[in-house]
């Protein structure tokens, strides 16, 4: 039987933004293991903190107190060159907004974070047409962003996130601009990662039907953990 390997761990973790004289206290004391090949789903009204929560999980924010570690390296003390490979080669990240560039073909979002991390142009294209044939979009390959439904821009920044073959992938409300029926497609992508390539997937969302995708769920309310219980068991522990 195979150990629980923790992949992210955050511990006392605080973070309050200024905005002038207003202070928002959006996350408090946050402590959090996240085990290698769970599905977790983060719930919680909306302000809760989700959105901090996951930036600081993906390494997109830092904690204002409190420690985060990657696989047990303490990326708090680490320089933003050290942060910025970690980042590149274990966290694939997916936002409610999408985020492709509009001038750039579908293939060309895919392969543009490979050339960032020194994939040659060749190996980067084969790669984003793999990916991009994995969500099921290689057909539309050469179309650009605005020509696309949203599902299929969804499933773009998807297959973008997992150029670098990431064991963590962290999604914040990805079905939130969706249909339910797109929403649904897309978190069949994740569910597929999760249990045919052993990924660790992370989904922010307000939306019960998603969140019942995950094995583990976490509920947060003014920027605390308020429950985090297992909901399914198909993985061992
Ligand atoms: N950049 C920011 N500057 C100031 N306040 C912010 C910023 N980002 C988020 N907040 C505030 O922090 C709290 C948590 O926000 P967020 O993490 O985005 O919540 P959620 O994703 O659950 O909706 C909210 O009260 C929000 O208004
Ligand atoms: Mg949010």
């Amino acid at each position: 039987m195979s150990m629980k390997e923790i992949v992210l761990r955050l511990e006392n973790v605080y973070k309050t933004y200024h905005l002038g004289e207003i202070e928002t206290r959006a996350l408090r004391d946050i402590n959090l293991k996240i085990y290698k090949g769970s599905f977790l789903s983060i719930v919680g009204p909306s302000g809760s903190g989700k959105s901090t929560l996951l930036n600081i999980m993906g390494l997109l924010d830092f904690p204002e107190k409190g420690k985060v570690f990657v696989e047990d390296k303490d990326i708090t003390t680490l320089s933003l060159n050290e942060l910025a490979k970690i980042r590149g080669e274990k966290i694939g990240f997916v936002f409610q907004q999408f985020n492709l560039i509009q001038h750039l073909t579908a293939l060309e979002n895919v392969i543009l974070p490979m050339l960032f991390q020194n994939v040659s142009e060749v190996e980067a294209k084969k790669r984003a047409k793999e990916l991009l044939k994995m969500v099921g979009l290689e057909e539309k390959a050469l179309r650009r962003p605005y020509q696309l439904s949203g599902g299929e821009q969804q499933r773009i920044a998807i297959a973008r996130a997992l150029v670098n073959n990431p064991s963590i992938i962290l999604a914040d409300e990805p079905t939130g601009n969706l249909d339910s029926k797109t929403g649904k497609m897309v978190m069949e992508i994740f569910k597929h990662l999760h249990q045919d390539k052993q990924r660790t997937i992370i989904v922010v969302t307000h939306d019960s039907y998603i969140a019942s995708y995950g094995d583990q769920k976490i509920l947060i309310q003014d920027g605390q953990i308020i429950s985090n219980h297992q909901t399914r068991k198909n993985y061992i522990l």
